[in-house]
C-alpha cells in the first residue's frame, strides 16, 4: 500500500553493528602526517594532539577542544604521532587492508563512507542498471508488478539510489555526471557553468587547473575561487551535451513572472496537504501508530487488515501485524524494523496528510534525512515503557533526541508528541507527566516553542486516543485532543506558489515500456502536462507527459505537492535522484565547494579542519571534508567571537567551508529554504546541522 523511499543508505547490510565496536582512532594514528620543524619547535605552547591549536604551556587542556595534554609533550617536547594532524583522504576499503586492520574494522569503516551516492551515474551501467534489476526484484518478491505500480495503484520506487558497489568514495571514482568548461556568474550572483560534459569523466581530471589547486589547498578556496568566478560574468548560458538538450539561460527570480494557473483556486471543502513525519526511537510504535490510523481511517480494508494479522502471526512477529502495512519488504518484515521511509495517505477533516513513516533505529538515520525532509509537521512518537522512554533519550544510543533535532531542523516547528504504549504503563498520568517534563526541557532546547509542541497520551494497539476521545477510563486524567484533532490543529505550511518550480527528486520510476517518472515534493512554483522542465544536474530538457499525485493522474501539481511526473523526450539515465527538476529558466546551482552556517549538536564530536563527513541535503548526500572554518558565532546573537579556530566543539555555531567529493544539486538557504538545508553526519552520528550560506564555487 505505501510506496517505499529507498533514497537512504542502508550503510549496515549485515546489521551487525559491528562498527560501533571498532575503535576508529586509526584516522588519528593512521593517518599521520609529519609536522614541519616550525610546527614543532615553538617555545611556550604545547599543540593539541586532536585540534592542533598551540596551547600556552601553563595549560593542562585543550582550551579549545579540551583534551588532556599528553605528560608526553612536556618541556616543549612533541610525541611527533600525537602532534601530527588528520591526513584527511578517505581509507578505501583496500587501504584498510594494506593497513592490516582486522576485517570486521575493514567491513565497517568501508561502510561507512560506502554512499549508495545520488549522484550521476559514470556511464549507461550503474546505477541506472541498478534500477531495473532492483525493481524488477522488487516486483517479484512482493505485490508490485513490472508497470511501476504496486497491486493497490500505488507507485513503486525504485532503489535508484544503489550504486555500483565498484564506484565508492575513490578521489579516482569516474562517477561524476557533469563538468564545468567555463565558469559564469547569473544575475543572482551567483557563478554557473557555461558547458557541461557528459558523463563518464574525472571530475579531478576535467578539473579547470587553478581549481584543482584550490581544492587540495583549501586556504586558497576563497580567493582563487572568487577570481575564477568573476572571470566569465557575461556569457550566462549552461548547455548540456546531450542532444535534445538547449542553451539554457539562469535569469534572476525576481524576473519570474507566474502564471494563473500557477496558483490555487481554493475550491470549496477541498483539503490542504500536509506532508507529516512520523519519527522518533526505534520500536516506538511508528508503523503500528502509522498503519492503525489507516486501518481505522478505512485505508486499509479489513480484509488486508485480516491478512497482515494472519501472516505476522505466521512469522511468529503476530504484534507487528498493523506495522506490516507500512514495513512491506521481506527484510523489514522479518527483522521487525522499518528500514526505508514508507508514504502513505489519510485524510483528515482539513488535510490531506501525506504520512512519512520513518525508520527508527540508529542505522537508518541518513534513510530518515531523505525521505522525511519534505515534512511540513510531524509526530515524534515515544514508548513510554518504563526503560524505553529513557533509552530513547540516551545521548549516544537513543534516537529520540537526535529525530527530535533533525525534525527542527528540516524546518518543522510544529510538532505532537505522542507518548505511546501507554498501556504498558497503565495509562500512568505520573509517567507522562515526566516524560512531558524530561522531553520537554530538551525539545525547548532544540527551539520548539511549548505552544508549538501537543502532547497526546495514546496507544496504538489497544486503540486509545487516535481517532477518537480515549474509552479507557485510565485515560480520564487526560482532558486534551485526541491525534486526529490535534493534526488538523497544525497550521498549514505556506508554499512557493509565485516562484519558478524546483522539485528536489527523491525517487525515479522506470517503467518497462522505458517511461521515466521523477518523484518527490514541489518545493516552489508548479507544473503541469506539457510543461518544459529542466532536468539538473545532467540540465536535460524534457516534456511533462503526466502527472500522478496519490496513485491518480492529475493536470497540474503546485508547491506543496507529492507527485510522480512522467517526462518524456529525455534519457531516462539523467533523472536520477538527488537531482532536481527546475523551471527551464532558472536553473538549480551544482557545486561542490560550498559555505554553511553550522551548529554542532549537543554531545557531538568537535569538527576539525579536514574532517571528512557525510554531507545531506534534500535526498542529495556526498562524502565531504571541511575545508575552512572561518568563524565561530555566537549562538544567540550570530555574532564572529573568533576567526579561524581550529575546531568546532559542540553547542557552537560557525561558518565553515566545505568540498563535496562530486557536485550535487543545492541551493543558498536564503534562495530556496528546502535545498539549502544541510546536515553533516559521521561515525552513525548526525554532528551538525545547518544551512548553505553561500556557493562558492559552482558546476563541477
Ligand atoms: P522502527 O520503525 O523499526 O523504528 O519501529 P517502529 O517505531 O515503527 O515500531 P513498530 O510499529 O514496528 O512497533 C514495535 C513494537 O512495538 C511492536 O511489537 C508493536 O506491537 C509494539 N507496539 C506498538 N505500539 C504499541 C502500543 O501502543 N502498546 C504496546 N504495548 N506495544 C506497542
Ligand atoms: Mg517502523
Amino acid at each position: 500500500m505505501p510506496r517505499k523511499v529507498n533514497c537512504g543508505i542502508d550503510y549496515d547490510d549485515g546489521y551487525d553493528d559491528d562498527f560501533d565496536d571498532y575503535d576508529y582512532g586509526y584516522d588519528v594514528e593512521e593517518n599521520v602526517k609529519e609536522p614541519s620543524l616550525q610546527d614543532t619547535i615553538k617555545r611556550g605552547v604545547w599543540r593539541c594532539s586532536v585540534c592542533t591549536y598551540d596551547n600556552d604551556d601553563t595549560m593542562s587542556s585543550c582550551d579549545i577542544c579540551g583534551i588532556l595534554r599528553s605528560p608526553s609533550v612536556s618541556n616543549g617536547t612533541y610525541d611527533e604521532k600525537r602532534t601530527a594532524p588528520f591526513k584527511f583522504d578517505v581509507p578505501s576499503p583496500d587501504d584498510l587492508v594494506s593497513n592490516g586492520l582486522h576485517s570486521s574494522a575493514q567491513h565497517s569503516k568501508a561502510k561507512i563512507f560506502d554512499f549508495k551516492s545520488s549522484r550521476a551515474p559514470s556511464s549507461g551501467v550503474g546505477k541506472n542498471e541498478a534500477v531495473k534489476v532492483l525493481s524488477s526484484a522488487k516486483s517479484s518478491d512482493s505485490s508490485h508488478d513490472s508497470t511501476g505500480k504496486d497491486k493497490h495503484g500505488g507507485i513503486i520506487f525504485s532503489k535508484n539510489l544503489e550504486i555500483n558497489p565498484s564506484s565508492g568514495f575513490k578521489a579516482s571514482d569516474k562517477s561524476s555526471a557533469s563538468m564545468a568548461k567555463g565558469r559564469v556568474e547569473d544575475s543572482d550572483g551567483r557563478s554557473v557553468s557555461n558547458n557541461l560534459c557528459s558523463s563518464g569523466q574525472s571530475s579531478s581530471s576535467l578539473m579547470p587547473k587553478e581549481r584543482t589547486d584550490m581544492v587540495e589547498d583549501g586556504s586558497s578556496l576563497t580567493h582563487g575561487g572568487e577570481g575564477y568566478l568573476t572571470s566569465n560574468l557575461k556569457n550566462m548560458t549552461l548547455g548540456a551535451k546531450s542532444g535534445n538538450s538547449k542553451d539554457i539561460k539562469a535569469n534572476s527570480r525576481a524576473q519570474y513572472k507566474p502564471e494563473k494557473w500557477m496558483f490555487p483556486e481554493k475550491a470549496e471543502g477541498s483539503l490542504t496537504q500536509l506532508n507529516l513525519a512520523i519519527v522518533g526511537h526505534v520500536d516506538s510504535g511508528k508503523s503500528t501508530l502509522s498503519g492503525r490510523l489507516l486501518h481505522l481511517l478505512g485505508r486499509i480494508s479489513q480484509k488486508e487488515m485480516h491478512k497482515y494479522e494472519k501472516e505476522s502471526k505466521l512469522q511468529g512477529k503476530g504484534s507487528f501485524a498493523y506495522a506490516w502495512a507500512l514495513d512491506e519488504s521481506a527484510e523489514e518484515r522479518e527483522r521487525g524494523v522499518t528500514m526505508t521511509v514508507a508514504v502513505t495517505y489519510l485524510d483528515s477533516k482539513r488535510y490531506h496528510v501525506v504520512v512519512l513513516d520513518s525508520p527508527g533505529h540508529k542505522d537508518f538515520v541518513p534513510n530518515m534525512i531523505t525521505g522525511a525532509t519534505p515534512a511540513d509537521a510531524a509526530i515524534l512518537v515515544i514508548d513510554a515503557s518504563i526503560g524505553s522512554f529513557e533509552a530513547g533519550m540516551d545521548g549516544t544510543k537513543g534516537q529520540t533526541r537526535e529525530h527530535a533535532q533533525l525534525i527542527r531542523s528540516f524546518g518543522v516547528d510544529q510538532i505532537i508528541v505522542a507518548v505511546n504504549k501507554m498501556d504498558a504503563v497503565e495509562y500512568s498520568k505520573d509517567r507522562f507527566d515526566l516524560i512531558k517534563s524530561q522531553l520537554g526541557t530538551f525539545l525547548r532546547s532544540c527551539d520548539f516553542k511549548d505552544s508549538s509542541v501537543t502532547w497526546i497520551p495514546l496507544s496504538a494497539v489497544e486503540n486509545q486516543n487516535l481517532v477518537v476521545a480515549p474509552s479507557d477510563v485510565r485515560l480520564s486524567w487526560y482532558h486534551g485532543p485526541y491525534l486526529l484533532d490535534a493534526i488538523d490543529s497544525f497550521q498549514p505550511s505556506s508554499r512557493d506558489f509565485s516562484k519558478p518550480l524546483l522539485m528536489p527528486i527523491c525517487d525515479v520510476i522506470k517503467s518497462s515500456q522505458g517511461q521515466v517518472s521523477a518523484c518527490g515534493k514541489l518545493e516552489a512554483g508548479a507544473v503541469r502536462s506539457g510543461s518544459k522542465v529542466l532536468v539538473m544536474p545532467f540540465a536535460d530538457i524534457a516534456t511533462v507527459r503526466s502527472l500522478e499525485r496519490d496513485s491518480q493522474t492529475c493536470s497540474i501539481a503546485r508547491a506543496g505537492d507529492n507527485v510522480a511526473i512522467n517526462l518524456h523526450g529525455i534519457d531516462g539515465n539523467h533523472v536520477i535522484a538527488g537531482g532536481v527538476l527546475c523551471h527551464p529558466d532558472f536553473p538549480v546551482a551544482f557545486a561542490r565547494h560550498l559555505e554553511l552556517k553550522v551548529l554542532v549538536l549537543d554531545g557531538a564530536t568537535p569538527i576539525l579542519m579536514g574532517s571528512q563527513l557525510e554531507f545531506y541535503a534534500h535526498h542529495a548526500k556526498e562524502a565531504a571534508r571541511v575545508a575552512r572554518i572561518s568563524s565561530l558565532l555566537d549562538s544567540k546573537t550570530g555574532k564572529v567571537t573568533k576567526k579561524a579556530p581550529r575546531c568546532i566543539v559542540a553547542k557552537q555555531s560557525a561558518v565553515i567551508e566545505l568540498v563535496l567529493q562530486e557536485s550535487i544539486c543545492i541551493e543558498m538557504f536564503s534562495k530556496c529554504k528546502a535545498l539549502g538545508r544541510v546536515f553533516l553526519r559521521t561515525l552513525g552520528r548526525t554532528v551538525a546541522v545547518g544551512v548553505v550560506t553561500r556557493i562558492v564555487e559552482e558546476l563541477v
